[in-house]
């Protein structure tokens, strides 16, 4: 559903995506990990085709993001790593914007629009400006608006920072729902609880490089590290600057 072969950006003198393969089947939750600015919102950006790679291709559900980006756009979803929503709608009113744009049936929004507002505790403000909508409370209208036209593959950049823990559980209920009925899901997280309990496969990336992939049983093995996910981060990323800062301040 995710198909990337030889995919790369280049900003100036950083090379923030080198030259990245992925096959990422239908169903699967994808988790892509990697240090600040390794390069996955870049890479989001790329697959989503909001930035034109300089060299390599990327498919979504079949389709060539930069040769076919409106076939390929009306099968996904994307949740940026900024909750980006209009100031001066209504809840409601931006997610009959989202729900015209993708030309979701009428009679299904009127059912679904209520329905996914209670189900992300957000009933009582459908009718107030969004601009009035805490942090929290814009990520999960952001949520139910890619909900909304049921993409085939979700691209989710951060998508659990900012929540409650309440909603935070909701919306890793939702993901794995979705995974259950054939949605694929890409998820750029920082949060490794999530990824070890979530993804059914994770990447990591530095420096524009996917350096490993695998199950998070797989990656402690090649690591030859028992503990826990975010030991086996460290020792695959270079952990050891960690450890010399904590010698340091003790
Ligand atoms: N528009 C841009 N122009 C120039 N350089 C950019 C641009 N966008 C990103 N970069 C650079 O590309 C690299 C990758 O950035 P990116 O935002 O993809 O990282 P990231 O892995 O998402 O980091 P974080 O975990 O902090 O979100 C960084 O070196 C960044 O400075
Ligand atoms: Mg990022």
């Amino acid at each position: 559903m995710i198909k990337t072969q030889g995919l790369m950006k280049k900003f100036q003198s950083v090379l923030a995506v080198d030259r990245l393969d992925l096959d990422i089947p239908p169903g699967e939750i994808f988790g892509f990990l990697g240090p600040n600015g390794a390069g996955k919102t870049t890479t989001v950006k790329l697959m989503t085709g909001l930035l034109r790679p300089t060299a390599g291709r990327a498919w979504v559900a079949g389709f060539d993001v930069q040769a076919e980006p409106r076939k390929a756009k009306k099968m996904m979803g994307l949740v940026p790593d900024q909750p980006y929503v209009y100031p001066h709608l209504t809840g409601n009113e931006f997610l009959r914007f989202i729900a015209d744009l993708y030309e979701v049936e009428l009679s299904y929004q009127k059912k679904k629009i209520p329905e996914l507002l209670e189900m992300f505790e957000l009933g009582e403000m459908g009718s107030e400006l969004v601009e009035t909508y805490s942090h929290g409370m814009r990520q999960k209208l952001v949520l139910a608006g890619v909900l909304l036209h049921q993409p085939k593959v979700l691209f989710l950049d951060e998508p659990m920072v900012g929540l409650d823990p309440k909603s935070a559980r909701l919306v890793k209920d939702v993901f794995r729902r979705l995974s259950e009925t054939g949605v694929t899901l890409f998820m750029c997280t920082h949060v490794l609880e999530i990824a070890e309990r979530l993804c059914h496969r994770v990447g990591i990336v530095q420096q524009g490089r996917m350096t490993r992939v695998g199950t998070v049983a797989e990656l402690r093995s090649q690591a030859a590290q028992s503990g826990s996910l975010e030991d086996v981060f460290l020792a695959l990323t270079g952990g050891d600057q960690y450890r010399d800062l904590l010698k340091y301040l003790a």
